[in-house]
C-alpha cells in the first residue's frame, strides 16, 4: 500500500439520503456518485458514508449516542446497526454492478470505542483489502463501547481516525452544500463561504461562530469539522465540496480544480 497516496471520501447521509423523510435513500445521487467514482478510478481509496436519515432517527429515539441505560434500548441498537447495512447495501449495490471492487467494511464489528472515542480498531482486514487493490467502504455506525455500552461512531470520527493511521493523503468530503460557511447557506441569504482555512483560521472561526446559534443551523457543520482537526494537525488537507453537484466528486478525486473549501495545516 502506498500510504502517501491514499484519499479518505466521505460521503454525508444527507447526499444519499433525504433527511426530511425517515428511511429515504436518494437513489439517483447513490447511483450517480457510483458512476463518478468508477469513472474517476482513483487508487488507494477508502469510502465512509453517513447515516442521514436512516441512522439519525432511530439513534434519536432510542438515545443511543448516550449508552445503555435501559433494556428497550437493546432493540433501538440493533435497528440502528441494521438500517446502516441497508443503505450501506444500497449504496455497495450501485458500486458493485459497475463493476467496482468495492467491499464492505462493517465498523460495528472491528471498532470499539470507549465514551464514544475510538479505542480499539482491528485494522488488518481494511489494509489487507485496501492492499489487495478492493475499494474499501465503511459508514457511521451503532457501536459497542466499552464504558458506555454502546453508542454512534460519526462517520467523520472515523475518517479523521483512518486519515491519521493510514497517513491519508487528503480528505474528501462530499456534502450537500458548496463548502464551509459563517452561517447556513439554506437559510442566511448572505452568508459567505471560505474557500480557503488554516487550522489556525479554522480555530479562531470555532471560537467566534462555533457555539452559536447560527453554527447549530449549519447543519453541525462546525462540529464535524472539529473532528478532522487532529488530521489537518498532522498535515492532512481537508477539501468540502458538495456532492450533489454533477461532476464534483469525480473531479475532485481526479485532482481537477472544484469549487469548495480546502482546509490546510498553514
Ligand atoms: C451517523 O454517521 C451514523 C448513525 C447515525 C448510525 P454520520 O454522523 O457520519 O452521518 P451523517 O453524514 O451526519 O448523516
Amino acid at each position: 500500500m502506498s500510504k502517501a497516496k491514499l484519499t479518505i471520501l466521505k460521503i454525508g447521509g444527507s447526499v444519499i439520503t433525504d433527511k426530511n423523510e425517515e428511511l429515504a435513500a436518494r437513489l439517483k445521487d447513490i447511483n450517480r456518485l457510483a458512476d463518478e467514482i468508477k469513472n474517476a478510478n482513483t487508487k488507494d481509496l477508502i469510502i465512509v458514508h453517513g447515516g442521514g436519515s436512516f441512522g439519525h432517527p432511530l439513534a434519536q429515539r432510542y438515545a443511543i449516542t448516550d449508552g445503555f441505560k435501559e433494556e428497550t434500548q437493546k432493540i433501538g441498537f440493533a435497528e440502528t446497526h441494521h438500517v446502516m447495512t441497508v443503505l450501506n447495501g444500497l449504496f455497495m449495490d450501485a458500486l458493485i454492478w459497475r463493476g467496482v471492487p468495492a467491499v464492505s467494511i462493517t465498523p460495528s464489528s472491528c471498532i470499539l470505542t470507549k465514551k464514544g472515542r475510538i479505542f480499539c480498531f482491528e485494522e488488518k482486514p481494511l489494509k489487507t483489502a485496501l492492499k489487495t487493490g478492493f475499494l474499501p467502504v465503511m459508514y457511521g455506525d451503532a457501536v459497542l463501547d466499552a464504558d458506555l455500552g454502546f453508542t454512534i461512531l460519526s462517520g467523520d470520527q472515523l475518517v479523521s481516525y483512518i486519515a491519521q493511521r493510514l497517513n491519508a493523503k487528503r480528505i474528501v468530503i462530499g456534502v450537500d452544500v458548496d463548502g464551509l460557511y459563517d452561517a447556513d447557506p439554506k437559510v442566511e441569504k448572505k452568508a459567505k463561504m471560505f474557500t480557503h482555512l488554516t487550522l489556525e483560521k479554522l480555530k479562531n472561526l470555532r471560537k467566534t461562530l462555533g457555539k452559536s446559534a447560527a453554527c447549530d443551523v449549519t447543519g453541525g457543520m462546525f462540529g464535524k469539522i472539529s473532528e478532522l482537526l487532529p488530521a489537518i494537525e498532522q498535515g492532512i488537507p481537508v477539501k468540502i465540496v458538495n456532492a450533489t453537484k454533477p461532476n464534483y466528486i469525480y473531479k475532485v478525486l481526479k485532482g481537477e480544480k472544484v469549487e469548495g473549501t480546502l482546509i490546510e495545516k498553514e
